[in-house]
C-alpha cells in the first residue's frame, strides 16, 4: 500500500528543501510574507463582489458573511500554518499532499491549483483592465472597446457564446505580461514591488474607513439581517451563507504564502505568521469596510461592480473616486502578482519531482528564479486574460481552492495520526477538531457553487489524470516511500 501510494518521506522534503545552493534565493522575513498574504488576499473580492452580495443575498449582515468566510478560512490557514512549519519547501497544499495522501492526490491538487493560481490571476487581470478602463474615462481618456473586451462572451442563463465584435483585452494582457518580467527579474524584487503596491491599497482602503465613519447612518444597517424573501439565498440566514460563499473570492491568495516557503529566511517560524497574520488583517479590513460600505448607502443600492464609488458618491466624496481606482488597481496588480508567484512556484515542485518536464524546474543562474516555467505560465495567462469573459473563469477558481483547503485539511489529519511525534513548530489547536471542521466548512462552500462550475471542475480533473497517466506516473521521480 505504501509503495502503492509513493510518498515522500518527511526527510525527502528537508532534504528538498536543504538543496538550496543552487535553488530559489532565501530572502523574505515576517513582514514580507504577511505583506505577501495582504498582496494576495485584498483585491477584485472587496472592491468588486460586495455590492452584489450584500444587494441581492445578506443586506448588512454581508459583516456576518465576512465572518463567516473567514472562519471558513481560518480553519483551513491553520491547517496550512502547521504543515508550513513542519515542511519548509515550496510548493504549498501539492508538497503537503505529496507527503501524506501520495503521489496521486499530489497530481490531483497541483493541477487543481492550476485552476486557483491561473484562473485566479487570469481573473483578476480581467478586472484590473476594467478599472484602468473607468480610471482613465474619469480623466476623458476612452480605450477604444475593440481592444477592451473579449471576442466572446458566454449567456450563463441561457447557456451559449455571443460575439461581442471586439478582439481582445489587451490592458489585461500587458499586465500579465508586465508582472510576469517582474517576476522572473527575482524574488525580492517582486516583493519589493508587492509591498509598495500592498502600502498603497491598505492605506486607500483605511482612508475609506475613517471617511466612511462619518457618514454612517445606524438606521441603514436595521434591519441588520433583512428578512428572508422566499428562494433560499435571498437575504435572512440563508442569504447569509450564500453571501459568505461569494465572497469568500475575497480571501482566496492567504494560502499563496505558502507556496514561497523555499524563499524564507525562517520558514518554521514565520510561514504561519504570515499565513494567519495576513488572514487576520484582511479580516479585520474586510468588516470594516462592509460595515461602512452598508452604513453609508441603503444595501440594495450597493448592486454593480463598484459599490465604493457609489459610497463615496452618496458621501459627496466624488474627488475620492479616482483615487480609489488607485488603489483598486493597486490591489488587483498585486493580486495578480501573488497569485503568479504561487502558481511558478507549485509547477517548478512539480517539475523537481518530474511530474512534469524537468525543464519547469530550471532555475535562472543569475536570477534564481524558476525563469522558463513563468514565462509559459505568463504567456498562456496572457492569452486566457485577453480572450475570455471574466465570468466564466471566477467560480473555477473558488471551487479549485476549496478543494485544494479540502485536501491540506485531510494531510493535516492523517499526519496527527502517521506521524504524531513529528517536530511542529506550530500545531492547529483543538486536536483533530480544525481540521475536521476545515474540510466540512469548505465541502460545504463548495456545495453551494452552481452545477456547471462542478462539470467544468470534474472536466479539468479528467484532463489532468490523462496527462498524470499518459507522462507524470511514467517520469515521477522514484521516492522512498514512507
Ligand atoms: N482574494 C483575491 C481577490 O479578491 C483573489 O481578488
Amino acid at each position: 500500500m505504501k509503495r502503492l501510494l509513493n510518498k515522500k518521506t518527511l526527510a525527502d522534503l528537508i532534504v528538498d528543501a536543504a538543496d538550496g545552493k543552487h535553488g530559489l534565493k532565501r530572502t523574505l522575513g515576517p513582514v514580507s510574507l504577511v505583506l505577501i498574504g495582504a498582496g494576495g488576499i485584498i483585491g477584485a473580492g472587496i472592491f468588486v463582489l460586495t455590492g452584489h452580495a450584500a444587494a441581492q443575498m445578506a443586506g448588512p449582515a454581508i459583516v456576518l458573511s465576512f465572518i463567516l468566510a473567514a472562519v471558513a478560512c481560518a480553519f483551513a490557514g491553520l491547517c496550512y500554518a502547521e504543515f508550513a512549519s513542519m515542511m519548509p519547501v515550496s510548493g504549498s497544499a501539492y508538497t503537503y499532499a505529496y507527503a501524506t495522501l501520495g503521489q496521486f492526490v499530489a497530481w490531483i491538487v497541483g493541477w487543481d491549483l492550476i485552476l486557483e493560481y491561473t484562473l485566479g490571476a487570469t481573473t483578476v487581470a480581467i478586472g484590473w483592465s476594467g478599472y484602468l478602463v473607468s480610471f482613465l474615462r474619469d480623466f476623458g481618456i476612452v480605450l477604444p472597446e475593440a481592444f477592451t473586451s473579449p471576442p466572446f462572451n458566454y449567456l450563463a442563463d441561457q447557456h451559449s457564446w455571443i460575439a461581442t465584435g471586439a478582439l481582445f483585452n489587451l490592458p489585461a494582457v500587458i499586465i500579465v505580461i508586465l508582472l510576469t518580467l517582474i517576476i522572473v527579474t527575482g524574488i525580492r524584487e517582486s516583493a519589493g514591488l508587492n509591498a509598495v503596491v500592498v502600502f498603497i491599497k491598505v492605506a486607500i482602503i483605511l482612508a475609506f474607513i475613517i471617511a466612511g465613519a462619518f457618514f454612517i447612518k445606524p438606521e441603514l444597517w436595521r434591519p441588520f439581517v433583512p428578512a428572508n424573501e422566499g428562494p433560499f439565498g435571498v437575504f435572512g440566514v440563508s442569504g447569509i451563507l450564500r453571501g459568505a460563499g461569494v465572497i469568500f473570492f475575497a480571501y482566496i491568495g492567504f494560502d499563496a504564502v505558502s507556496t514561497l516557503a523555499q524563499e524564507a529566511k525562517n520558514p518554521q517560524k514565520d510561514m504561519p505568521v504570515g499565513i494567519l497574520g495576513s488572514l487576520v488583517v484582511c479580516t479585520i479590513l474586510y468588516v470594516a469596510c462592509s460595515l461602512v460600505l452598508t452604513g453609508v448607502v441603503p444595501y440594495r443600492e450597493l448592486n454593480g461592480p463598484a459599490p465604493f464609488a457609489v459610497a463615496l458618491d452618496a458621501m459627496d466624496l466624488h474627488f475620492f473616486s479616482p483615487m480609489l481606482k488607485v488603489g483598486a488597481l493597486a490591489g488587483l496588480t498585486s493580486v495578480i502578482l501573488v497569485m503568479f508567484l504561487g502558481q511558478t512556484r507549485v509547477l517548478f515542485s512539480m517539475g523537481k519531482d518530474r511530474l512534469l518536464p524537468p525543464f519547469v524546474a530550471r532555475v535562472h543562474p543569475k536570477f534564481r528564479t524558476p525563469y522558463i516555467i513563468t514565462l509559459i505560465t505568463g504567456a498562456v495567462t496572457a492569452v486566457l486574460a485577453g480572450l475570455l469573459p471574466i465570468g466564466i473563469v471566477g467560480e473555477l477558481v473558488s471551487i479549485g481552492t476549496l478543494l485544494a483547503f479540502v485536501i491540506v485539511c485531510s494531510g493535516v489529519l492523517v499526519l496527527r495520526y502517521s506521524h504524531p511525534g513529528a517536530t511542529r513548530t506550530f500545531r492547529a489547536p483543538g486536536g483533530t477538531v480544525t481540521p475536521i471542521l476545515g474540510i466540512l466548512t469548505c465541502l460545504y462552500l463548495m456545495l453551494g457553487l452552481p452545477q456547471d462550475t462542478w462539470i467544468r471542475l470534474f472536466v479539468w480533473l479528467t484532463i489532468g489524470f490523462v496527462i498524470y497517466f499518459g507522462y507524470s506516473i511514467k517520469h515521477a521521480n522514484k521516492k522512498k516511500s514512507a
